[in-house]
């Protein structure tokens, strides 16, 4: 039996970091669901083709390769953009949960992020967490991760654009972010990654020894 953690929560929460650790620490095959969107969204930009056509977006979502995905290369704040309002169309939804499915039956164990894992894509997962943090802290770590990377970042752009992304993620009418009924709650406003880490390895570890 394959095992299959879900994470969901909003945007620069910290699920990326905190799920490639989780896969790393059990051996299991790691998928964020968010770079499936965005190669979508750079596809149908590199084509200059429109992303209104829920048509058009439904081919290039079924011609994503899950394989070859890279978040150096999707992770461009417009591609980001472009991507949550692809997200809004039930023919992408289905096409790339499908192909999100496939993937979370790879044995021994898939971990998974994004919004709707939960919820939409491994309704049956063995664990679930909902990994959040204030708006105003996810900011700040977008913000920090920028100058890091020696770019320039403006924290009150930032934050609005963490607020906006919110609001289309959350308010959109097939799968909105949400907690499942089932999901574990992490609030990371006041842990660091590590901390974050210790929390989750200490649910999953909990959950895992109920299932088997
Ligand atoms: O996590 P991210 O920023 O890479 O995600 C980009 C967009 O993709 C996000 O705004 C909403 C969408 N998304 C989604 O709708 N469902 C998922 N499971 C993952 C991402």
């Amino acid at each position: 039996m394959t095992l299959v953690i879900a994470i969901d929560g909003p945007a620069a929460a910290g699920k990326g970091t905190l799920s490639r650790r989780i896969a790393e620490e059990y051996g299991f095959h790691h998928l964020d669901t968010g770079l499936t969107y965005r190669a979508t969204a750079k596809a149908l930009l590199d084509a200059g083709l429109p992303l209104d056509d829920e048509e058009v977006a439904e081919k290039t979502a079924r011609e994503v390769e899950l394989a070859g995905l890279d978040r150096s290369v999707l992770s461009a704040h417009a591609i980001g953009e472009a991507a949550s309002k692809i997200a809004v169309m039930p023919a992408v939804r289905r096409a790339l949960v499908e192909a999100q499915r496939a993937f979370s039956r790879k044995e021994p164990g898939t971990v998974l992020d994004g919004r709707d894992i939960g919820t939409v894509v491994c309704p049956d997962a063995a664990v679930k967490l909902y990994v959040t943090a204030s708006p105003e802290v996810r900011a700040r770590r977008r913000y920090d991760e920028i100058v890091a990377g020696g770019g320039i970042a403006d924290y009150a752009a930032i934050f609005e654009d963490v607020k906006k992304r919110d609001e289309r993620d959350m308010g959109r009418a097939d799968s909105p972010l949400r907690p499942a009924e089932d999901a574990h709650l992490l609030d990371t406003s006041e842990m660091s990654i590590e901390a974050a880490f210790q929390a989750a390895k200490m649910l999953i570890d909990a959950a895992l020894k109920e299932k088997i």
